[in-house]
């Protein structure tokens, strides 16, 4: 299992969501934050204008996955989130050894498999 989290720009969240949703992710976390990349925090727009601080509010997305599922999430978020400006954002991949859903005590894989995955991602594919 890996966790894929993904800056992204805020603005690109329902459309990202949207996405994952289509390729089977079975759930996420979302938290705003604030960081720079290697400009820095200037040259970067942000609701039409330059920031003038060097720290630019983003969104967190957290995703926990099966090692299988790793390289379509983070195709369709670069898909998604892409504008080809600078601060379009960053995904960083690690790895994850345990995950538990606190409800049936279910651990590992069966714990994030969201049983309409494969469903939702045929229809995915025929789109
Ligand atoms: N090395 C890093 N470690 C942790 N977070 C990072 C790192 N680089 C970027 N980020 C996060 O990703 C956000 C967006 O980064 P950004 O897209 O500007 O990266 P970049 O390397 O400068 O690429 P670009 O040249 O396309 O702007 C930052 O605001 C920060 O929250
Ligand atoms: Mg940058």
């Amino acid at each position: 299992m890996k966790k894929i989290e993904a800056i992204i720009r805020a603005f690109k969240l329902d459309e990202v969501k949207d996405r994952l949703w289509s390729v089977g992710v079975g759930g996420m976390t979302v938290t705003e934050a604030r960081g720079h990349g290697r400009q820095r925090g200037h040259s970067e727009f942000y609701r039409g204008a330059e920031y003038p601080v060097d720290l630019v509010p983003k969104l967190a997305l957290e995703i926990v996955v099966n090692d299988d599922e790793v390289e379509r999430v983070v195709e369709a978020i670069c898909d998604v989130a892409r504008t080809d400006q600078t601060g379009d954002g960053k995904i960083f991949v690690t790895p994850v050894e345990e995950v538990v859903r606190i409800r049936t005590g279910e651990r590992g894989p069966s714990a994030i498999h969201a049983d309409v995955r494969e469903a939702r991602l045929q229809a995915y594919r025929r789109s």
